[in-house]
């Protein structure tokens, strides 16, 4: 997902967790803001961010909902393992709304299964989750590609991982 960003890209990114995308992003980009519902998260994000001296990243803590609206503008939202945790409703909305605020999109997320052996790996990884009825929603819709398709985005570019179970989507709209 670095590589994929442009120098002096302003990122948001969606879920950010403990924040370890943008604190390994933040010498490439000119800014970062990142937003996580885990107060924990967000805290442990800012520590680092203070031990390690690093000034382009902002965190907050905040659940991102339908209203979601961030106060700035930015060239990149990326969000990493986001949209198949959330109820899929929201996933939607949030995707949609993402348009009115950032040009484009990186998301890495779960793709198909291309075998059962794959299957099987995504469904232990995720059944014993809290979120694994939205998991599985998000499977029934489409997996990203459903999303992508109910938000009329266009996908740019599909990109492998080290993992045949996630790939990196770059939209635009
Ligand atoms: C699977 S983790 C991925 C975290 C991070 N992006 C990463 O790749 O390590 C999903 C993250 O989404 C956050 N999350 C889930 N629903 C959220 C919401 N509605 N608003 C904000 N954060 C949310 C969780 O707190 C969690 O940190």
């Amino acid at each position: 997902m670095i590589n994929i960003l442009d120098p002096g890209a302003r990122v948001i990114d969606l879920g950010c967790g403990s924040g370890d995308f943008l604190i390994r992003a933040h010498s490439k980009i000119e800014s970062g803001f990142g937003v996580d519902g885990s107060k924990q998260l967000i805290k442990y994000a800012q520590n680092r961010t203070k031990d390690l001296n690093i000034t382009n990243l902002t965190f907050e803590h905040r659940m991102i909902d339908q209203d979601f609206k961030p106060k700035a503008h930015f060239t990149h939202a990326t969000a990493c393992l986001l949209f198949h945790v959330l109820p899929q409703e929201l996933a939607v909305q949030i995707l949609k709304f993402s348009t009115t605020y950032c040009a484009r999109l990186i998301i890495c997320a779960f793709a198909p299964p291309e075998n059962k052996k794959q299957q099987l790996l995504m469904w232990l990884d995720q059944r014993f989750t809290s979120h694994y009825r939205h998991y599985r929603e998000y499977c029934q819709n489409g997996y990203m590609e459903g999303l992508i398709k109910k938000c009329q985005l266009h996908i740019d570019d599909i990109a492998d991982t080290f993992d045949p179970t996630l790939k990196i989507y770059t939209l635009s709209h």
